[in-house]
């Protein structure tokens, strides 16, 4: 019997603390990687160093520009999994929000996964196996934004929403499209303290590691986790629940 192929995972967002905690799970787990940067400096030079045998690609995806010059240079390359890490969180005073804030939130945690999707589903729907998995937020469903990072809520809602409609349509053809929604996950983004005032808040009085989602991700892109379709998953440890 020959042997399996070695599955192969596009993950963006990778030089942050949870792209790359997601990146050496599934190298460990064996896959193949394509790990995308936002351009050049220390950061894409360490991943470089932590990840020698992975294909990196640089895009700015806060731009469809950006967006279209990452689907390009894909190529006709084969992908088993998406997972899409790209985002950050700009605050701004809810009447200073700007029309170019909105979108640059829009592209980067909302249509980047879109295109993605539609760039690399239809290879895995003709394969009869792929995972399309977005990062969320574990509030945002509460459909209630906070007024200085509203731009940013407003994108992860929209994301939910796209990643349910990939789900409907690609069910049932082997093709799985869920969204992992962390809450107060200490990857680096944020100063210590700020999150030790948020885990007193937090049911379990903690906060939760890089590696809780990426567990998460790995699981979902299990042959076992093959009948979970639409799902927003919460990692969070109770926190953000109402
Ligand atoms: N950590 C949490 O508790 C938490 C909670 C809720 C949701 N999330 C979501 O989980 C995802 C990953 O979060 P994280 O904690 O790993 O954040 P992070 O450490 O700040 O990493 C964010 C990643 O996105 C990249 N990125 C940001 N803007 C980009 C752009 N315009 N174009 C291309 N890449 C861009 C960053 O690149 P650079 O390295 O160049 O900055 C970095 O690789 C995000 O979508 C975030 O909203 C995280």
């Amino acid at each position: 019997m020959s042997p399996e192929p070695r599955r192969h995972a596009l993950v963006t967002g990778a030089t942050g603390g949870l792209g790359r905690a997601i990146a050496s799970a599934l190298g460990a787990a064996g896959w193949q990687l394509s790990l995308c940067h936002r351009g050049p400096g220390a950061r894409a030079e360490a991943l470089g160093v932590s990840f020698p045998e992975a294909t990196l690609y640089e895009a700015e995806l806060s731009t469809p520009e950006g967006i279209a010059g990452l689907t390009g240079a894909l190529g006709d390359v084969p992908f088993d999994a998406l997972i899409h890490c790209a985002g950050a969180m700009p605050r701004s005073p809810l009447f200073e929000s700007t029309p170019a804030e909105r979108l640059a939130a829009y592209c980067v945690h909302c249509d980047a996964f879109v295109s993605l999707a539609q760039r690399l589903a239809p290879a895995m729907v003709a394969r009869g196996w792929g995972r399309l998995v977005a990062l969320g937020h574990n509030t945002v469903s509460r459909l209630s934004a906070p007024p200085g990072i509203a731009a940013y809520y407003a994108a992860k809602a929209a994301q939910l929403a796209w990643a349910r409609a990939f789900a409907r349509q690609l069910g049932g053809q082997g093709v799985t499209v869920n969204v992992v929604a962390p809450g107060l996950i200490a990857s680096g983004g944020m100063a210590e303290e700020a999150f030790a005032a948020m885990a007193s808040r937090s049911p379990p009085g903690s906060v939760g590691r890089s590696e809780d989602v990426a567990a998460a991700v790995l699981f979902l892109l299990s042959n076992e986790a093959g009948h979970i379709h639409g799902v927003e998953w919460p990692i969070s440890g109770a926190w953000g629940l109402s």
